[in-house]
């Protein structure tokens, strides 16, 4: 691993790349970003702010359509910011795929989901792949940023791309970087937060190095792609198990009488050694529940057996029936009630505090099985205010967040705190719901909380 120092042209061994280098030096060079989602779009905003003109490529038209007008659909880029880049011609966005020969460098950031049976779905990677193919020119830089398993970038995109006889290396550049896109994170943004980058062969590193070099403070060179491509899934297991071991203690300690986040808190007291992850629902988002399975599939082609991993997994997909069952105990205890027939209060749905992204969330799982036992749910999100289409609970879209106020709130039989957004007040909350299964150790708790609060 080194902390790359920035390429001198020369440093570079065949005319191509030295070629590359003196554009990417100059922000002569075009940009191509493919996938203009989460990760595409504000990496569009780095480029352009170091003055490179990008060219947004998307099979989504009305994506397109949207950028072109100069509206964001993410929340933290502003729709003036993208307005700005589309009139100052700098960025365009397009579903023509033509002009990729028109670029020097090719980043891909398109979707790496699973499939039904939780194998990992390389569609996208390999439509972008063969996309690409019939309009690759010498000299082209192609990045692959997209979460995989390691030797994607190798074993399935390199033979795609050296179909028409180019060669990677030699006639053209093939790289691998990992994004580390953590939306809502104000203090690490996508500049501030280093970049690991691997490649096949000195001069893709190069190249790709001087790339990064040039829109993020730092950028960190590994041995090759797939080492790269094992940086991220490392990160996100790392998460994904220790996650699991927290929501596991939540539930020994629960049983114990004891406060897990009490615990966590005064354990992170300790200056070394320990590092606080906190419980929840269930895990959420594009990255965390899905990426280590990349792993644990590509590790059966090894025969070697990934139990850890899978055991994170199960504990945390688990958590919701957890929470349920805390549900169903509290309101049969404290209003001899049943969830059939009750009224229910999602609080959250996007998958973490303060984003409006709400893939893969618990609180979707949470409404489908409070539904299917009978009771009667809304939820409120200020992040959220209509459920978008999902590939999994695809009938949930269209449902509208409900406004909070203190008859409202009255009205329900407990509220379930699912995520903690900034905006939301939970003093309110408390002082008028009759209970709140809380997840997330926010309820207030005052003196004047007149809620039953029971954490799980
Ligand atoms: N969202 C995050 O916070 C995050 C963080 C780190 C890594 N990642 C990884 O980055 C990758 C992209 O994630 P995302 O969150 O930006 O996804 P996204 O769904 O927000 O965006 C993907 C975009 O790609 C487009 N797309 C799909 N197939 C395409 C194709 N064949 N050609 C062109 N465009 C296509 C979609 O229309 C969409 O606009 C994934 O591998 C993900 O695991 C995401």
């Amino acid at each position: 691993m080194a902390v790359s120092e920035s390429y001198s042209v020369e440093s570079a061994k065949s005319s191509l790349a030295q070629d590359l280098l003196k554009k990417i030096k100059q922000s002569s060079a075009n940009v191509g970003v493919i996938g203009l989602g989460y990760v595409g779009l504000p990496l569009v905003e780095l480029f352009c702010r170091q003055e490179f003109s990008v060219v947004g490529f998307d099979i989504d038209d009305a994506k397109v359509d949207r950028l072109n007008a100069g509206e964001s659909y993410i929340g933290h880029i502003p729709s003036e910011t993208v307005a700005g880049l589309v009139s100052d011609h700098q960025f365009e966005a397009t579903n023509n795929f033509d002009r990729l020969k028109e670029v020097d460098i090719i980043v891909c950031c398109v979707p790496t989901p699973l499939t039904r049976h939780r194998e990992p779905d390389l569609t996208a990677i390999i439509a972008t792949a063969e996309a690409i193919l019939p309009r690759l020119q010498p000299g082209q830089l192609v990045i692959l940023e997209s979460s995989t398993f390691p030797g994607t970038t190798d074993e399935i995109v390199r033979p795609i791309l050296e179909q028409n006889g180019l060669e990677a290396g030699r006639d053209f550049f093939l790289a691998y970087s990992p994004e580390r896109e953590d939306p809502g994170n104000k203090t690490h943004t996508a500049k501030t937060t280093p970049k690991v980058v691997g490649a096949d062969g000195d001069d893709a590193l190069a190249v790709a190095s001087a790339i990064y070099d040039r829109i993020i403070d730092a950028t960190v060179m590994v041995s090759d792609s797939r080492t790269a491509e094992a940086v991220k899934l490392t990160e996100n297991i790392f998460r994904s198990v220790n996650i699991a071991l927290v929501n596991e203690l939540k539930i020994i300690y629960d049983r114990m009488g004891i406060d897990v986040w009490e615990v966590i808190d005064a354990a992170a007291s300790k200056p070394f050694g320990f590092m606080p992850f906190y419980p929840g629902p269930g895990l959420g988002g594009h990255c965390i529940p899905i990426d280590p399975f990349y792993l644990t599939w590509k590790a059966r082609e090894f025969d070697v057996p990934t139990r850890f991993i899978e055991l994170a997994g199960e504990i945390n997909t688990h958590m919701p029936n957890y929470v349920l069952k805390k549900l169903a105990e509290a309101l049969n205890d404290n209003f001899s009630r049943s969830v059939k027939g009750s009224r229910i209060l999602i609080l959250g749905i996007a998958y973490k505090k303060d984003v409006d992204d709400m893939r893969e969330s618990p609180s979707l799982v949470l409404i489908e099985r409070l539904e299917e036992a009978g009771a009667l749910v809304d939820f409120h999100d200020p992040f959220i205010p209509l459920v978008p289409h999902t590939r999994e609970h695809d009938a949930l879209s269209g449902r509208a967040s409900v406004d909070l106020s203190p008859e409202m709130l009255e009205s329900y039989d407990a509220v379930l705190l699912s995520t903690d957004h900034t905006p939301v007040d939970y003093k309110m909350i408390s002082m008028n719901a009759p209970l709140i299964i809380d997840t997330r150790n926010k309820a207030y708790r005052g003196p004047d909380a007149k809620a039953v609060i029971v954490k799980a």
